[in-house]
């Protein structure tokens, strides 16, 4: 049995694997994943209400509570080098990514390359197992399942659209649990911890706006460029001199574009960058912080434009629902250890905002971190990885709706 599931499991996550779509677009995975579901035993498909993204449920012989899980199933736009068998079949075509009408950043380009480079196959994968397992025993479950494969985690805020569609409310969901694959932990390891797991990921945007003039008189003009020097040293000083130095904060400048020519002095600067924090007192301190730094360059004579774009908030893992995970991996035969908060971003927080909920890494082991193009599940153990993950998620949420 555990053979056969296994060869099942391997047989979907190749077919993923290589068909990677990405956010908003995965089309043939929603099609593919729904086609699975039906023919699953036990599993009723539900209307998720997205052009991509798949809702299912799976209701227990007996009444209790609902539990989700989530998987999402978006890849990115990566030209694939890994060398698989099973690599990337939606390489060949060039496609552009939106230019981002917000910001008005003038980067959209052809680029060749669409691939599964942060394991989201494998998510997918491990809840189609999950589908398989408890879809076969309704008879020992007490309760709803509720299988959520989200669209667009990568870009395009597939979990607040989700959350958007009312399904938590309209399923009653009461609690929900996540994984993502780890590249840096060896299958059969799992890490997880109650609290804050990944960070608040915002985005902003400074338009500093001088009087161009010739580059030899800069005195007829306002140069930009200096303000804007002097901005990006002042951001700095927001992290190691206003913020606790028991909280935790990145604001990094990524961007810096200004000017045409060497003897023109530029009309405007514009910088962008992001911003990373846990607590959300923080994270609005920071805003207003930064706020202010535009405030002090109009003072200056500049006419600055602050734009913040917030992206989703930071996870924070239920302790109880950490600790049942926690318990549940030891159980199954897992070696447990301690996340560390991470500054990287998941839109599973979106769904924590609404109800208690656990996310957890599961190590799949292979060389090369995620977003490379080299990136790989360990190969030799992939097999034994999904069903791993599928056998812990499926127990732990029958120990979830036992517990509600
Ligand atoms: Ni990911």
């Amino acid at each position: 049995m555990a053979e056969e599931l296994q060869t099942y499991l391997l047989e979907h996550f190749q077919w993923l694997h290589r068909h990677p779509e990405l956010a908003l677009k995965e089309y043939e995975t929603t099609n593919y994943v729904k086609n699975v579901l039906k023919q699953t035993e036990g599993v009723e498909l539900l209307n998720l209400g997205l052009d991509t993204g798949a809702l299912a449920k799976i209701e227990g012989k007996e009444p209790g509570g609902v539990v989700a899980i989530r998987a999402d199933i978006d890849a990115l736009p990566i030209l694939e080098e890994s060398g698989l068998s099973y690599s990337s079949e939606n390489d060949g075509c060039m496609h552009a990514l939106p230019i981002e009408e917000k910001t008005g950043a003038l980067y959209a380009s052809l680029i060749p390359g669409k691939m599964h480079a942060c394991g989201h196959d494998f998510h997918t994968t491990a809840l189609l197992g999950v589908a398989k397992l408890l879809g076969g025993e309704r008879e020992h479950i007490k309760g709803t399942v509720i299988l959520l494969f989200q669209p667009a985690e990568e870009a395009e805020h597939g979990g607040e659209k989700v959350v958007n569609t009312g399904m938590f409310e309209k399923y009653k969901i009461e609690k929900i649990f996540g994984l993502h694959t780890k590249q840096n932990m060896p299958v059969g390891t799992i890490a997880i911890a109650p609290g804050p797991f990944s960070a608040a990921v915002d985005r902003f945007l400074y338009t500093v706006k001088g009087m161009g003039c010739h580059g030899s008189a800069p005195q007829t003009g306002l140069d930009p460029i200096p303000a804007a020097a002097r901005l990006v040293g002042s951001l700095q000083e927001i992290v190691s001199r206003r913020i606790s130095p028991t909280e935790t904060a990145v604001i990094s400048v990524t961007r810096f574009t200004s000017g045409t020519s060497w003897n023109i002095i530029p009309e405007t600067a514009r910088l962008e960058g992001t911003v990373r924090t846990f607590n959300p007192k923080v994270r609005e301190q920071i805003v207003e912080l930064m706020q202010a730094q535009a405030e002090g360059l109009e003072r200056e004579g500049y006419q600055v434009e602050f734009t913040w774009i917030p992206g989703c908030p930071a996870t924070n893992n239920d302790a109880d629902l950490a600790e049942l995970v926690r318990k549940e991996a030891v159980e199954e035969g897992f070696h447990v250890t301690l996340q560390h908060p991470e500054m990287g971003g998941e839109d599973f927080s979106c769904y924590q905002e609404l109800v208690p909920g656990a996310f957890f890494h599961v190590g799949t082991g292979g060389k090369y971190p995620a977003h490379n193009s080299k990136f790989t599940v360990d190969v030799t153990f992939c097999k034994a990885a999904l069903l791993g993950a599928s056998k812990l998620m499926s127990e732990i949420v029958k120990k979830a709706l036992k517990a509600s």
